[in-house]
């Protein structure tokens, strides 16, 4: 049996040898290549009001310009059409005007650099504050409404409002975006490209280049980390590669440096957040009312859906009976801001674990109890109207924490270590997380797979999914081997294709596993139908191979092309209600830290999980996507500083923050010293794949503990009882301004 076995991911041993192929190890494979180098624009808002390519001519090894005068189809890389691809206006600091193609990369470079590029600058808003104040919105403003907000502050004994404000994050996955195109004899278009939705890769490279979607292909092989910054932002690059290929004839690479890939592709949203709450005398949340703002950056991308997630998730695990919420994107001059593993739901439970973590002292209730006691109950419903089945795995979870990390008894320690030294203080906090799981929009929720069985019985198949280091293919191995009944060195999996499985939906919303495993299962249970009857023909010791072979001799299809669709959902994106996720991922996690009272510096000591993937389908998997979300988790919320110029100086808008350098990454050192995960047991759930669940995004939120736990470390320094506000993230600096304001 396949499935549910703890198996190493199926790549493991080309990622670590450097055998693994990604996008652009494909240019040393092939002859030819024109490499791209964009003309990028030095202000963050301005008017192109010259572009002469002449010059660029003149350096040796430059083949062609790209301008907005070649496209011969739509001038816009996005699916609202607010993202021009070779703009006349400039929107953020470092944006690309033109792209020029060279016989090598550094010939591109001085091309670019010759390109004549004059601007006028206008004013610009860079911070979420400016567009706040401008009152520069895009969009849709959605509210989600439950009960009666003001009834329920007025009943509440005790109100309390604040603002909450948190940075965005930058993906850096370790392959930057990539793209490499080709053209063949009919002018058919072949992009490579490191994308989580090849689909819609496709729809723009042809909208871009005036093509029908059958004349374009797009095939990613594997990503090297995409964490939703892949979702929509390639396709622009994808689209540059191609219309050079089609101009020139010659294949066309397109491979962003590090620093040109943190200044031009978007990022998770940063927020802002006003909000008034209520709490009865027993601490029971009665009210919420709250405004959140997200950094939207200079066009839409993905900000609506991610914003209707942050409503979606401002409720996290406890019940609200009134709860009156408002979201709004900023339009800044800065990068457009996009999905982020979690695609907003992190945001909006920022919000309320931040509320909590600071209304518990106030209320005079210890934060553990304040967040038990308001946990949701089986047969209530979240604010957007979906019942919360299988709440009482948030307390199963809980307690399972609280027990197995003897919570009870390390207070206790803390406490005597904090009474002894002054300088240094432990804290110690747990907390929930609940993900709704499928896509907000019903119509994503489909995935297809196409499943070919040879003669010789092994098994080739394909799926819509794409593989970005998360395992999914490891688990349609998994799922197809399982089906067949085959050990899984029978069963290979092809590279994602377009003209394999069209139509597919991004490898986004963590759905991956789900979507496309129930896919490759409806293939694979198309063709064992078929086998039945040749099965019976034969006697009992006859192998899958007697069977294929007699099959095939007896003119049975052994190929089919599996379909899913997730039934039983609904949204109405206006009136922000419905049933939008076919179930919740939970989890559970408890943190400790130590922090120095001199610097702010921090170590986190210990982390216990207990997280739920339903009956998972790859242990090793799933504990590998545990870990590694929970520390982007913990990245997000105390190391990643984004930073962009927003004084009146010349880089006005130039994002400071361009490297390893100076954009701190959590890595080994950050990891806790002590790590513990645990799946949850008897959570088998029903109607996904082999009774599975999502695991991709739901863990990066278990970070909540480490900044509550820093939180509460912080409260030690002072006399106890009064609220510590954090900021976000909480870098040691800003740790540091916590203790000096708790200690006076
Ligand atoms: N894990 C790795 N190693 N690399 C990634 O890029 N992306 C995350 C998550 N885990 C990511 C990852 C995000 S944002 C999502 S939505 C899911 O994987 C997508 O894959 P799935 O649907 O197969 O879980
Ligand atoms: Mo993940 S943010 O849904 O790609």
């Amino acid at each position: 049996m396949s499935v549910g076995e703890a198996r190493p991911h199926e790549a493991a041993a080309l990622h670590v040898t450097g055998h693994a192929l990604y996008t652009d190890d494909l240019v040393v494979r092939t002859r030819q290549v024109l490499h791209a180098h964009p003309v990028a624009a030095p202000h963050a808002h301005a008017r192109v009001t010259r572009l002469d390519a002449a010059p660029a001519y003149g350096i040796p090894g430059v083949g062609r310009v790209l301008t907005a005068a070649d496209v011969p189809g739509v001038n816009d890389s996005g699916t609202k059409h607010d993202e021009p691809l070779f703009p006349g206006e400039v929107m953020f600091h470092g944006q690309a005007v033109a792209w020029v193609l060279g016989e090598t990369l550094e010939s591109a470079r001085l091309g670019a650099a010759a390109v004549v590029a004059e601007y006028e600058p206008l004013p610009s808003l860079v911070t979420i504050a400016d567009a706040i104040a401008a009152e520069s919105f895009q969009g849709a403003r959605p509210t989600m409404v439950r009960g009666d907000v003001d009834a329920g502050l007025a009943a509440s004994t005790r109100v309390f409002e604040g603002v909450t404000e948190f940075a965005g994050q930058e993906h850096f996955y370790l392959e930057t975006h990539a793209s490499l195109a080709h053209v063949d004899d009919d002018g058919q278009v072949f992009v490579q490209s490191s994308t989580q939705h090849p689909t819609e890769t496709q729809e723009i490279v042809a909208h871009v280049l005036g093509l029908a979607s059958h004349q374009v292909t797009v095939q990613c092989l594997r990503m090297g980390g995409g964490f939703g910054g892949k979702e929509m932002q390639p396709h622009g690059y994808a689209a540059v590669a191609a219309l050079g290929a089609t101009l020139t004839g010659r294949p066309v690479r397109v491979r962003l440096t590090r620093q040109q890939d943190m200044t031009m592709s978007g990022k998770r949203h940063g927020f802002h957040a006003t909000w008034r709450v209520g709490f009865d005398d027993d601490g029971r949340l009665q009210a919420l009312e709250a405004t959140l703002t997200s950094e939207g950056g200079w066009s839409l991308d993905l900000s609506e859906p991610v914003l209707s997630r942050a409503l979606c998730h401002v409720d996290n695990a406890y019940w609200i009976p009134n709860v009156h919420v408002q979201g709004r994107i900023a339009r800044t001059h800065t990068t457009s801001q996009t999905a982020f593993r979690g695609f907003g739901g992190p945001q909006g439970m920022l919000v309320v674990e931040d509320v909590l973590g600071r209304c518990a002292p106030a209320l005079g209730i210890a934060p553990e109890e304040l967040r038990r006691r308001n946990f949701y109950v089986e047969g209530q419903a979240t604010p957007y109207g979906q019942p919360v089945r299988h709440a009482e795995r948030i307390d199963r979870a809980w307690q399972q924490v609280l027990d197995t990390s003897e919570f009870a008894v390390r207070r206790k320690d803390i406490d005597r270590h904090n009474a002894q030294n002054p300088h240094s203080k432990r804290g110690l906090a747990i907390t929930p997380v609940k993900f709704g799981i499928s896509f907000n929009f019903t119509s994503f929720n489909q995935a297809g797979a196409l499943v070919h069985v040879y003669k010789d019985g092994s098994v080739l198949i394909n799926h819509g999914g794409t593989e970005m280091g998360q395992g999914l293919h490891t688990k349609m191995l998994q799922v197809a081997a399982t089906a067949f009944g085959l050990p899984i060195e029978r069963v290979r999996l092809a590279p994602t294709r377009t003209d394999k499985v069209p139509n597919t939906s991004a490898t986004a919303a963590s759905s991956g596993a789900d979507l496309n495993g129930a896919a490759v299962r409806d293939a694979c249970l198309q063709i064992l139908a078929r086998l039945v009857p040749v099965r019976e023909r034969l006697d009992a010791a006859a192998t899958w191979e007697d069977v294929v072979r007699a099959a095939y001799l007896d003119r049975v299809q052994l190929w089919a092309a599996g379909f899913y669709r997730t039934e039983g959902l609904s949204w109405d994106a206006t009136t922000m209600s419905g049933n939008p996720f076919k179930y919740f991922a939970y989890g559970v996690a408890a943190a400790e830290v130590e922090v120095d009272g001199f610097t702010g510096g921090y170590e986190v000591r210990r982390v216990d999980i207990v997280h739920d993937v339903g009956d998972s389908l790859s242990p090793l998997v799933d504990i590998g996507q545990i870990e590694g979300g929970f520390l982007q988790g913990v990245g997000w919320l105390t190391l990643e500083d984004l930073r962009w110029d927003s004084s009146d100086g010349p880089n006005r808008g130039r994002l400071a923050t361009q490297a390893a350098s100076t954009y701190k990454l959590p890595s080994l050192s950050e990891l806790p010293a002590d790590l513990r995960v645990t799946l949850l047991a008897h959570a088998t759930e029903d109607g996904v794949v082999h009774g599975s669940k999502a695991v991709g995004e739901p863990p990066l939120m278990l970070a909540f503990s480490v900044r509550e736990a820093l939180r509460d470390a912080v409260g030690a320094f002072g006399p106890g009882g009064i609220p510590v506000e954090l900021a976000s993230p909480a870098t040691p600096e800003a740790v540091w301004w916590a203790i000096e304001r708790v200690r006076r």
